[in-house]
């Protein structure tokens, strides 16, 4: 070679090597060492002198990124090393029944250092280097089998066409000796490795993208995902390098090698692959112990809508790789490693109703009744829909296929139909004519687009009804504060108190506040505490005029007519024989006055209330009576009553009776205890005369009493 031309060969190597530099520091150490100008007229220097001595291009040359004719279809590709899946986790359980599985089945006790990386939701690519060079790309396809993507992958510039040659030094501060240094040398000089990483495409790419599409009328592309997987798929390079796609390497395999060979853990491999030119997620981190992994994920999940790429999870791998072979793979994907996943956004489902809730103010706002459907981990049965308007907005008809989403902590909400998956039978949705609480006839106010239940008491009773229930005093659930039930009937979760019932864990822990923990605790305390003693049932019902003393007057009187009290008895039993209390009944009580006979009475012959009480029933909600208030001084006696009394009616006189542990009879025999004669008495009299019944007058009658 003669002079000229061999300087001009040193010109481009340099060219080269001062290109590589910036994009290494660039895409790996996340500086900026030259201006996006300064390297446009490099590479362009470089790419003159290419055209003029085309004897010097090779495959590794910055200008090789695009090039080439567009395919006419993708080549197959065997995977050496099978590309597997993931296995998904939704919550904490999840992942410690999966450390209990591995530990079982390796038998003992297993180190808990993990390695906890970003789950990047775009698009898996394995990468082939011989001698260094980047020979090949591939798609996963079916895991065995995938496409030659080569010349696309190469226009990711985050992807080096030739593996970096660590320094000595920076691979002995990560860990490896002489001896494993000259092995690595040995394998980017001479034999394959393997790196396999993520293809994705920045949120801000993605929005740019569709800027440009939305302005040539295109369609536009639905997510980071597709858009990733559209762009890798493009049978023209050009393409693919129009849509600045990036790459971040979770795995180097090194063939002939087993795991844990070489490279020792997986957090060493991570720094590794930064040293020979890849860039990985500086989110990664080794945690000790799932508490650890439990914190990332936390603390990433809040994160993950400010971070520049989509993530769904994260991935916990053990960080000893020799583990890996040990627990090896189970069906479609390791025992090693786990997806720890965020709740999915989407799904679709049916829209099989609308439920107008009224809110604080009186806004009534629909609820969609939804085919239950899991998105990410959670079954979701209910939608928020907001107002009338967003209804005509989504076009929304009962029957509808809709896109449904939750993200992080707010409640699910529509956010799409399909109308081609309609059938035809769908049902239009017609605004709220009555509140759905009280209803009073609903208005809509002139420029809002709100409708309002006039009715001002309306939603505060409902909300007082239920915290009332669940109170100390009455169903004593603790931790069911005021503003978790307010959540509860804004969500349109509940409505009245049978329907803290049929809550569900996964319905309470999409509640801004509430985590799996919580939710799990709520549910137990109801299903805990569904016998109640009976006088805190009544207090719970909320029965006008029913304070707690007067629930336990009614306890005690009531308890003398329920059949079996040393079991529980249902509501609806308790229904039966409270309504079949007369009015002067009630009135006898102590400290019964007209006031409140009259609300026991009406109470007990509303229908609403038997429904009520019937549901209760239904839920396995019962009393029993085991805490009695006051002593039961006429226990196990037997009184016949004849003749007029003077304090007291004959209804009231019997119900006293009962009240204090005694029975009433109608039929004088040796059994009876007591004859309580008044005035005008009947055959009675002469009757327990002739038996010789003990017989008393009303004052001693009513001295017994007391
Ligand atoms: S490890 C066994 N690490 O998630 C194959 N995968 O749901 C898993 N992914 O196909 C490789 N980020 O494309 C691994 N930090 C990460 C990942 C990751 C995203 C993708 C990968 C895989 C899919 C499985």
């Amino acid at each position: 070679m003669n002079k000229d031309l061999s300087l001009i060969k040193q010109r481009i190597e340099k060219l080269r090597a001062e290109i590589e530099e910036a994009r290494y520091a660039y895409h790996v150490l996340d500086k900026n060492l030259i201006d996006e100008g300064a390297l446009d007229s490099l590479k362009n220097e470089l790419f003159q002198l290419e055209q003029a001595y085309p004897q010097f291009i090779t495959p590794d040359s910055p200008t090789q990124r695009v090039g080439g004719k567009a395919l006419d279809k993708f080549a197959k590709v065997v995977h050496d090393y099978p590309m597997i899946s993931l296995y998904d986790a939704f919550s904490e359980e999840d992942m410690l029944a999966w450390e209990e599985r591995n530990r079982a089945f390796f038998g003992g006790t297993l180190p808990d250092d993990y390695y906890v990386e970003l789950k990047f939701d775009g698009l898996a690519i394995s990468l082939r280097f011989e001698s260094g060079l980047l020979v090949q790309g591939a798609t996963r396809g079916d895991g065995q089998v995938g496409e030659d993507v080569t010349a696309n992958i190469r226009t990711i510039t985050s992807i080096p066409l030739r593996l970096r040659r660590p320094s000595e030094e920076a691979l002995s501060l990560i860990g490896f000796s002489l001896t494993d240094i000259k092995e690595l040398y040995n394998f980017i000089d001479h034999k394959v490795v393997e790196i396999r990483g993520e293809a994705i495409i920045t949120k801000k790419s993605l929005a740019e993208i569709n800027r440009r599409y939305a302005q040539a009328g295109r369609p536009l592309l639905a997510n980071a995902r597709n858009a990733v997987a559209g762009s890798i798929r493009q049978l023209d390079p050009k393409v693919t390098a129009e849509r600045k796609l990036d790459f971040y390497t979770y795995d180097i395999w090194l063939p002939g090698l087993k795991r844990g060979e070489l490279v020792r853990w997986r957090h060493q491999a991570d720094q590794l692959v930064r040293l020979l030119g890849f860039k990985t997620a500086q989110h990664n981190k080794l945690c000790h112990g799932l508490s650890e992994v439990f914190a990332y994920y936390r603390q990433i999940e809040k994160i993950r809508e400010s971070l520049p790429f989509e993530v769904d999870g994260i991935v916990v791998k053990y960080d000893d790789l020799k583990l890996w072979d040990v627990l090896g793979v189970v069906g479609k994907a390791p025992r090693y490693m786990m997806a720890y996943k965020f709740s999915a956004k989407q799904a679709t489902t049916r829209l099989l109703d609308v439920r107008w809730q009224v809110g604080r103010t009186g806004v009534l706002t629909p609820t969609a009744i939804l085919k239950p459907v899991k998105v990410g981990g959670v079954t979701i049965s209910r939608a928020t829909l907001h107002n009338f308007d967003e209804i005509n907005r989504l076009s929304l008809k009962i029957g509808d296929t809709i896109i449904v989403e939750r993200a992080g902590d707010v409640i699910p909400k529509i956010v799409g139909v399909l109308p081609k998956l309609r059938t035809g039978d769908e049902r239009s949705i017609e605004p709220p004519k009555y509140c759905p609480f009280c209803g009073s006839v609903v208005q809509r106010v002139a420029g809002e687009v709100a409708y309002r239940c006039p009715n001002s008491d309306c939603y505060a009773v409902t909300l007082r009804r239920l915290r009332h229930w669940a109170s100390q005093e009455a169903a004593g659930w603790d931790g069911f504060g005021p503003k978790i039930i307010e959540q509860l009937l804004d969500n349109g979760l509940i409505k009245d108190i049978v329907d803290f019932y049929d809550l569900t864990v996964d319905q309470l822990k999409i509640l801004p506040g509430l985590g799996d923990k919580s939710a799990n605790n709520l549910i137990s305390i109801i299903n805990r505490k569904k016998i109640l003693p009976l006088n805190r049932l009544i207090y719970g019902l909320g029965i006008r005029q029913v304070g707690q003393e007067t629930a336990t007057t009614i306890a005690n009187f009531l308890s003398t007519r329920l059949p079996n009290l040393s079991h529980n008895v249902s509501p609806e039993e308790i229904f039966t024989v409270g309504r079949a209390v007369t009015l002067e009944e009630w009135q006898s009580l102590p400290d019964v006055g007209p006031k409140v006979a009259e609300a026991l009475f009406s109470w007990f012959h509303d229908d609403h209330n038997y429904d009520l009480m019937h549901r209760l029933s239904m839920r396995g909600v019962a009393a029993n009576w085991e805490n009695k208030v006051g002593v039961q001084s006429l226990s196990g006696k037997t009184f016949v009553l004849t003749g007029r009394l003077t304090s007291l009616t004959r209804a009231q006189a019997e119900a006293r009776i009962k009240q204090a542990g005694g029975r009433v009879s109608s039929q004088v025999s040796r059994h009876i205890d007591y004859v309580v004669a008044g005035e005008d008495p009947g055959s009675k009299l002469t009757k327990a005369q002739n038996l010789g019944v003990k017989i008393i007058n009303e004052a001693e009658f009513l001295a017994l009493l007391a």
